[in-house]
């Protein structure tokens, strides 16, 4: 015997987040605004490095990518009937501060208090990411990141944004996955700037850190109380390919490189003594690292973002033939300096679109393993999703149900983790629009919502009703 309900209560079959979870979707700035001439907004790394032929598959640009510049009243009502909660976006840095020094331009922060005001109108939380990649161009030209003098100014340009747009936005993120920055941008160029060059990428990590602290300090120096600051990093799940002791060195090294440069200081109170040493004889830590700037790099965060899409596979070199495509997209220099002899390995199972392993478990792992690193912080996940070749059916849809699967087993080893005692508190879903995917160009389509490039026509994808059922629900079914 055993008992039976009378009624079978509403959640059987499916799993239920908690109450008050937080669902939304992500975008960035360069990657839909368009409009790059427009209201004072001068050119950012960005789009001198798409306008650089050979950068960016298929030489495209984001000129005009969703032109969500002027379409964003139509956006937020699609935001709305999808039912979603909160609505993380960029700012763009040259538009608020054209050449990334001096006042804020009125009309650039104007865009973004119409877009917030848009937002808040229909009932969906804004979420403000303070630099997801597009540097002023005159910043870079004095030296970029890889200069000391960037971090003052994202400071400075932190405080030019609190203050325009604080009494509407509770929730902040500082950086967008500096890792990108750092060693894409100034390691193995694939991103912009596109330099190469492995002593300017650590350097940049290390500025990219300082203008966080400087950042934090100024959003909690100007924002209300209530206010919540986070970073969002794309925290690497490292596995070793096997647990010979030199395999298990390079899954050591490359969390260093990936994951602790950034979470030591933010988080732990400062560089690890491992990554310092892997990278000695690439930067000389004690001149890159001034008195007081580990302290300022740790100011207290009141929640972490992580962005995660796949794992990485790693080993030593003598574990022969190796997929080193997501280690270093087409570049022949690495992005990971001091260990450019570590193997990556494309791991088993089914790829998305961009080739990436779709590997569930790596986020409950990395779930559980930052929760135990990171006791009593709050974690949300910032991005998750996926590219896939989308078709248009007869019926004039997309049924893309590979991004359905992609996203349900995903958002289930969340519930996994939360119910094993990860303290997760939203998910955004990368992307709500098809967009300009970095040096992928257009090609790669991460969208919920399909975007015809030349009609700027929006289709809702399958997934986007799915994600709308979800959010309706607060639950996903138990499959
Ligand atoms: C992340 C970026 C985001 C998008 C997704 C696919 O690394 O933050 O802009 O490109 O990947």
């Amino acid at each position: 015997m055993y008992p039976t309900p009378a009624t079978a209560p509403a959640s059987v079959g499916r799993l239920h987040f908690p109450p008050g979870f937080l669902w939304g979707a992500a975008t960035a700035a360069y990657q839909i605004e368009g409009a790059v001439a427009e209201g004072g907004r001068t050119p950012s790394i960005w789009d001198t490095f798409s306008h650089t032929p050979g950068k960016v598959a298929g030489g495209d640009t984001g000129d005009i990518a969703c032109d969500h510049y002027h379409r964003y009243r139509t956006d937020v009502t699609l935001m709305s009937h999808l039912g979603l909660q909160a609505y993380r976006f960029s700012l763009a840095w040259p538009r608020v501060q054209p050449g990334g020094r001096g006042p804020a331009n009125a009309a650039g922060l104007d865009f973004y208090s119409r877009l917030v005001d848009e937002l808040l109108d229909a009932g969906v939380q804004p979420v403000a990411t303070l630099y997801h990649w597009d540097l002023p161009q005159e910043l870079e030209d004095g030296g970029g990141w890889a200069a000391r003098e960037t971090a003052e100014r994202f400071g400075e340009y932190a405080a030019l944004a609190a203050e325009a747009l604080g009494d509407r936005v509770a929730l902040w993120t500082t950086l967008n996955e500096p890792w990108c920055s750092a060693f894409l941008g100034y390691g193995s160029g694939v991103h912009a700037p596109g330099r190469t060059d492995p002593a300017l990428a650590l350097r940049a990590a290390h500025h990219l850190n300082l203008g966080h602290g400087r950042a934090t300090a100024a959003l909690r120096a100007t924002l209300p109380g209530h206010a919540r600051i986070a970073v969002s990093l794309n925290l690497h799940h490292v596995r070793p390919l096997t647990a010979d002791p030199a395999d298990l060195d390079a899954a050591r090294r490359i969390d260093a490189v990936a994951n602790r440069v950034f979470t030591g200081p933010m988080l732990s109170g400062g560089y690890p003594a491992d990554l310092r040493a892997d990278t000695a004889h690439v930067v000389d830590w004690d001149t890159l690292v001034k008195p007081g700037d580990e302290a300022a790099i740790g100011a207290p965060l009141d929640l972490l973002g992580i962005n995660y899409y796949t794992p990485a596979l790693v080993s030593a070199p003598a574990a022969g033939p190796a997929e080193d495509r997501h280690a270093h997209g087409d570049s022949p220099h690495s992005p990971w300096p001091g260990s450019e002899h570590v193997r990556f390995h494309l791991p088993p199972g089914e790829t998305t679109g961009m080739g990436w392993a779709i590997d569930p478990t790596g986020l409950y792992d990395l779930l559980m393993a930052t929760s135990r690193a990171h006791p009593g912080l709050p974690l949300a996940i910032t991005e998750n999703g996926a590219a896939f070749p989308d078709v248009r059916s007869a019926d004039g849809l997309f049924h893309d149900d590979d991004r359905i699967d992609y996203l349900h087993q995903h958002l289930a080893a969340v519930h996994r983790a939360i119910a094993d005692g990860a303290d997760v508190r939203g998910y955004f879903l990368w992307s709500l629009l098809d967009n300009f995917e970095w040096a992928y160009g257009y090609e790669k389509r991460f969208g919920a919502v399909h975007v015809d490039y030349t009609s700027q026509l929006r289709t809702p994808k399958a997934s986007a009703r799915w994600y709308a059922r979800t959010i309706g629900s607060n639950s996903i079914p138990a499959r």
